[in-house]
């Protein structure tokens, strides 16, 4: 069995620590904080636990080390796993600039070992069903994606919308998408905290001529967690506020009649809902890291899929900032 440790117990950490303990052996845990140290042990009496992370990679019988750390911290961390020869599941981002990045996925390789980003939304069924119905050609051809994520709150101070909100929208859109922006936009104010936006929208152009674009603010009357794929033949909608409805899937579109030759029209057809799997996403999440950490699956892409997420991230911050 996979031997794994979890070096952050704050917020997410736990979730984390909880889904390795029941489908690997979880044999250390780790976190600056001696209170939640004791607290976790409690709860995982057979993992070792330590306040220092540099004890993790001491242990030559550990294979894997988990980081749920802060996001500034995730790059040395993830650095000095690599570098002891364990594989990495590092929080998103795994680093905050994209030569860092490349530095990670450059020691993964070189050591043939897993660098997974947690981009948690790529393993919800409802984004997974996204993916399906484009690679089917269900959609027809692609024309434009854009995601919402809004809502009034929660207010951040330390973290502006495009890091807080957007990493996980631009997970999917490149996920679903495939492409490399070759154009990443992004404006943006800060209202309530100087130097950090509270509204951002951007802009991705791809070379296929695809666009895409997402809006991220905590200053919105809508709740919005909402991606929409515009198709040539159908159009289709993943919201995460629905319980039932997850997926909606909209037979619209544009329509040319050959004898008025030039002018178009529109079609809309039938709507239905396909079926989601209610599967934890965090579940699929570990489950994916440990299958390719025992060696299936493409653990090259995945990491230079992420270093994608943070290149794209780096440009927006850029373009906002500039
Ligand atoms: N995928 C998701 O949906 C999701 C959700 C929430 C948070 N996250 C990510 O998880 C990470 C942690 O977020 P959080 O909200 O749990 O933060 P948090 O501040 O609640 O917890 C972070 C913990 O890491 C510990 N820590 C810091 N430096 C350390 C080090 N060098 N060694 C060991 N422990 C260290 C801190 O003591 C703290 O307990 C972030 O990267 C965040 O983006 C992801």
């Amino acid at each position: 069995m996979t031997r794994v440790a979890v070096a952050g117990l704050g917020y997410w950490g736990p979730n984390l620590a909880r889904n390795f303990d029941e489908l690997a052996e979880l044999t250390w845990i780790c976190d600056l904080s001696p209170e939640l140290v004791a607290k976790f042990s409690e709860r995982y009496p057979q993992a070792r636990a330590t306040t220092d992370f540099a004890d993790l990679l001491g242990d030559s019988d550990l294979d894997a080390v988990v980081i749920a750390t802060p996001v500034p911290t995730h790059h040395e961390l993830a650095k000095a796993a690599l570098e002891a020869g364990k594989h990495v599941l590092v929080e998103k981002p795994p680093a905050t600039r994209a030569a860092e990045m490349d530095e990670l996925v450059r020691l993964a390789s070189t050591r043939d070992l897993v660098l997974l980003p947690g981009h948690l939304l790529l393993y919800h069924p409802g984004v997974v069903k996204l993916k399906e119905l484009i690679d089917a050609g269900e959609l027809g051809e692609v024309l434009c994606v854009y995601g919402n994520r809004q809502n009034l709150g929660i207010v951040r101070t330390n973290e502006n919308a495009l890091w807080s909100l957007g990493v996980h929208d631009l997970s999917v859109i490149l996920y679903l998408l495939d492409e490399e922006p070759v154009e990443a936009i992004a404006h943006g104010r800060d209202f309530l905290t100087t130097g950090v936006e509270d509204v951002v929208f951007c802009y991705l152009r791809f070379p296929s001529g695809k666009i895409a674009h997402m809006h991220l603010s905590w200053l919105d009357p809508h709740k919005m967690r909402r991606i929409t794929v515009v198709g040539k033949e159908k159009m289709v909608v993943f919201d995460d506020m629905e319980l039932e409805r997850k997926v909606t899937v909209y037979e619209k579109y544009p329509w040319q009649r050959a004898e008025t030759y030039g002018e178009w029209q529109t079609r809309s057809g039938d709507i239905y809902i396909p079926k989601i799997a209610n599967d934890e996403p965090l579940r699929l999440e570990c489950r994916h890291f440990l299958s390719l950490v025992s060696g299936d699956g493409d653990r090259a892409k995945v990491a230079r899929d992420g270093a994608m997420v943070v290149r794209a991230l780096e440009q927006l911050t850029d373009s906002l900032r500039g």
